[in-house]
């Protein structure tokens, strides 16, 4: 019988936090693919790496926008924590936006996208609203309490 209990409760753990562990593909590898192709421009081996983790970091950003609409339908009743997840909200369709879109135009020129001025700009953009999403997150976590258990001591 404890087993079942502990199946069901490994589950409905997983469900509750699978936002916070989603986020840290598409964190990472944006961050690392535009690294990369930063430093393809000398050594053009690297570009077929950039493209696969620009390509992994937007399927990331989806996933992560999927469970975080998820993630917020427990607080809809409540419009103080609603607009704070807003702002976070937002940021993140931009996020997933802006890297579905670099990787639609890097597709289509076949990955050779990446060293361009035009291509860096934007995916420094990308990064900037990037890390605003995440840091925002982070903060509806550690200020708001939004998903942690309290502790009583
Ligand atoms: C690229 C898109 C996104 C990224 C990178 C992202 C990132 C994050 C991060 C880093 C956290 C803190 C998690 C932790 O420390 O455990 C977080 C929390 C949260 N995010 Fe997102 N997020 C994204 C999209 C969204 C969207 C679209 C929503 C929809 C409302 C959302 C709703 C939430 C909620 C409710 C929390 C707090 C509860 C929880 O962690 O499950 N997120 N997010």
């Amino acid at each position: 019988m404890w087993k079942v209990v502990a199946v069901s409760d490994f589950f409905e753990n997983l469900f509750n936090h699978i936002h916070g562990a989603v986020t840290h593909f598409p964190i990472a590898l944006p961050f690392v693919s535009v690294g990369v192709d930063y430093f393809a421009a000398k050594r053009p081996g690297l570009q077929g790496g950039a493209w696969l983790l620009l390509v992994l970091g937007s399927l990331g950003t989806v996933a992560a926008t999927i469970t975080g609409l998820v993630a917020h339908l427990a607080y809809e009743d409540d419009s103080v924590l609603l607009s704070a997840i807003d702002r976070h909200q937002y940021l993140g369709f931009a996020t997933t936006a802006l890297f579905v879109g670099l990787t639609a135009w890097s597709s289509m020129r076949r990955g050779d996208v990446g060293g361009s001025r035009a291509y860096l700009v934007v995916a420094l953009v990308g990064l900037a609203v990037l890390a605003l999403t995440g840091f925002l997150g982070g903060n509806l976590l550690t200020e708001w309490g939004i998903g942690v258990k309290g502790i009583t001591r």
